[in-house]
């Protein structure tokens, strides 16, 4: 016999499963209302986009975008490639002596000309400046190709002809038409996208926007680290950079938190300082680097160039040492960052919010400034940020939307956030297929045609009045469908056969102690709502 394939998930991808699955319901379900008490609103955003918004705003050197990303090249327009190809394989058969050939690498070059165009219209970006001119130089051509060729079918000057054809062959290989997408990384990028393409910033007030979903990093898959996980993720876009705003963010989170009965979560803040003050810390940084080289990581040293903060982030056992002695951002802030700061210090202690200062807590992407925050939780092992957010005021602009906008947000881990839940104990107690505890609230037995008939219109009034109903598809053997219930831990069976049709009513029992009685349908109703 042969091999039948036996498919799996792709490593670092799982399945959620019921009843897990229903643990993340609620846990999404809470976010939502307790985001809705704050003023935010969902928006719903597209899992890829083009590869170069992830690499503008998080950042080139970083791991996200260097090494992580999943990317790929789109397939959009195969008419084109083959009209490129066709007109390359005529080109072939310009030959002297075969004057016929011509005409119809004209006509070939002319049907490349055409999807072209057409394609430009209808997707700007294929629409670089390489592609133009290269496209302008091939009509230059052809238009002064076209008056060599005789009614005929001949060719007036080959020589001229074949010149002019090299170069539109040189053209046509010069031709890119790649368009790179990448499954997000993250969605703070996608967010800002969004806002500037729809002009949001005409909005009254703040945007506050929130968002939950797939998110896609290759990275080395481990507890609590995914290449497909999902983050609950929220965004504020506005004028203002007032600490309130910072704070009242991660109060929103803690609220989240604190509804979820996420326990023992550490807040972790730190000021990274802005354009102005940052640059020169970071030389500062990188002159320490330098003078202790030798000593650090492969990784350590390659980020002296690239971005020495990162150094700050490393987990390197021999690297603690070295790094405590280094100067802290903190001293080295601006007057205005030192400020932004330490109001939003207050503005958290105004709001009863612990939290921890963390001068090393730099996160690895590039658009923050000023405000960052993580969070932990227990039961996480290695992978214990559960949260990470801040402020990146400047992204909107660096996106080419309006200068004045800043931003700070944050994303929950929602894998990571479950884990610590199921860890902790809470949400064990979910069960069956609908997720309920302890499976349907009835099972529905039928005995017979009629029965089945009266069967199918009860279900669908008890499920309407919001009961779990388990219905069986086929007619069982009593024993066998009691049997079935009992394995489903349905609270009740409900037994329809002809003694309860003649006598217009059912028999309910409760399975956990084998309590029978019969009622008629309004008083089951209200038995099996007590
Ligand atoms: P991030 O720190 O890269 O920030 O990710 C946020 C959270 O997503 C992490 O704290 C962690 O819980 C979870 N996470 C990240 N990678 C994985 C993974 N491979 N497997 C499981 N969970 C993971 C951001 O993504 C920013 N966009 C957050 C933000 C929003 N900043 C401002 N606004």
């Amino acid at each position: 016999m042969a091999d039948k394939a036996k498919f799996q998930a792709i490593k670092g991808v799982r399945d959620i499963l019921p009843p897990e699955s229903a643990l993340w319901n609620s846990g999404e379900q809470a976010a939502r209302e307790v985001f809705g008490t704050f003023g935010f609103a969902e928006i719903r955003l597209p899992i890829f986009e083009q590869t170069e918004l992830f690499a503008r705003s998080v950042g080139l050197d970083t791991d996200i975008v260097s090494k992580e990303m999943y990317t790929f090249e789109d397939h959009g327009h195969r008419d084109i490639e083959f009209a490129r190809k066709f007109a390359l394989n005529t080109e072939r058969y310009l030959k002297p002596g075969y004057p016929f050939g011509m005409e119809r690498f004209l006509q070939a070059v002319d049907a490349f000309v055409d999807a072209v165009e057409g394609a430009f219209s209808g997707d700007k970006s294929l629409e670089s400046r390489a592609n133009k001119e290269a496209l302008l130089e091939i009509k230059q051509a052809t238009s002064q190709m076209w008056p060599l060729v005789t009614p005929d079918g001949a060719v007036t000057n080959e020589d001229a002809f074949r010149s002019f054809a090299i170069r539109i062959v040189f053209r046509l290989q010069s031709f890119h038409f790649e368009n790179l997408l990448t499954l997000r990384p993250e969605a703070t990028a996608s967010v800002v996208r969004a806002y500037i393409e729809h002009g949001m910033q005409v909005q009254p007030g703040n945007v506050k926007l929130y968002y939950m979903g797939p998110m896609f990093r290759r990275e080395r898959p481990q507890k609590g680290r995914y290449r497909q996980f999902y983050q609950i993720g929220a965004e504020v876009l506005g004028t203002s950079d007032a600490p309130g705003i910072d704070a009242e963010v991660i109060e929103m989170l803690m609220t989240l938190f604190e509804r979820l009965k996420l326990k023992g979560t550490i807040l972790n803040i730190n000021s990274i300082g802005d354009k102005n003050c940052r640059p020169a810390y970071v030389e500062k940084l990188r002159a320490e680097f330098e003078k202790v080289r030798e000593q650090l990581g492969a990784d350590s040293q390659r980020r002296i160039e690239t971005n020495p903060l990162r150094v700050l982030d490393s987990k390197l056992e021999h690297e603690q040492a070295i790094i405590e002695k280094l100067p802290r951002i903190g001293e080295n802030l601006c007057d205005d960052c030192r400020a932004h700061y330490a109001e939003v210090k207050r503005q958290l202690d105004l709001r009863g919010i612990r939290y921890q200062e963390n001068w090393r807590l730099v996160r690895g992407l590039d658009y923050y400034m000023r405000t960052t925050f993580e969070i932990t939780a227990p039961g996480l092992g290695s992978q214990n940020a559960v949260c990470g957010g801040g402020r990146y005021d400047g992204l909107v602009e660096l996106l080419g939307g309006p200068a004045a906008t800043k931003g700070i947000g944050f994303a929950i881990g929602t894998d990571r956030l479950i884990l610590s839940l199921q860890e902790a104990g809470e949400g064990a107690a979910t069960g069956g297929p609908s997720g309920k505890a302890g499976g349907p609230d009835v099972y529905l037995a039928w005995f017979g045609a009629a029965a089945q008939t009266a069967a199918i219109g009860l279900a669908k009034r008890l499920r309407d009045a919001g009961f779990v109903v388990e219905l069986p598809a086929v007619e069982m053997k009593f024993g066998k469908s009691l049997g079935l219930a009992d394995r489903l831990k349905s609270r009740h069976a409900v037994i329809v056969g002809d003694d309860e049709l003649a006598a217009g009513i059912v028999t309910v029992k409760r399975l956990s102690d084998g309590a029978q009685q019969k009622l008629a349908e309004p008083e089951l109703m209200s038995y099996l709502r007590a």
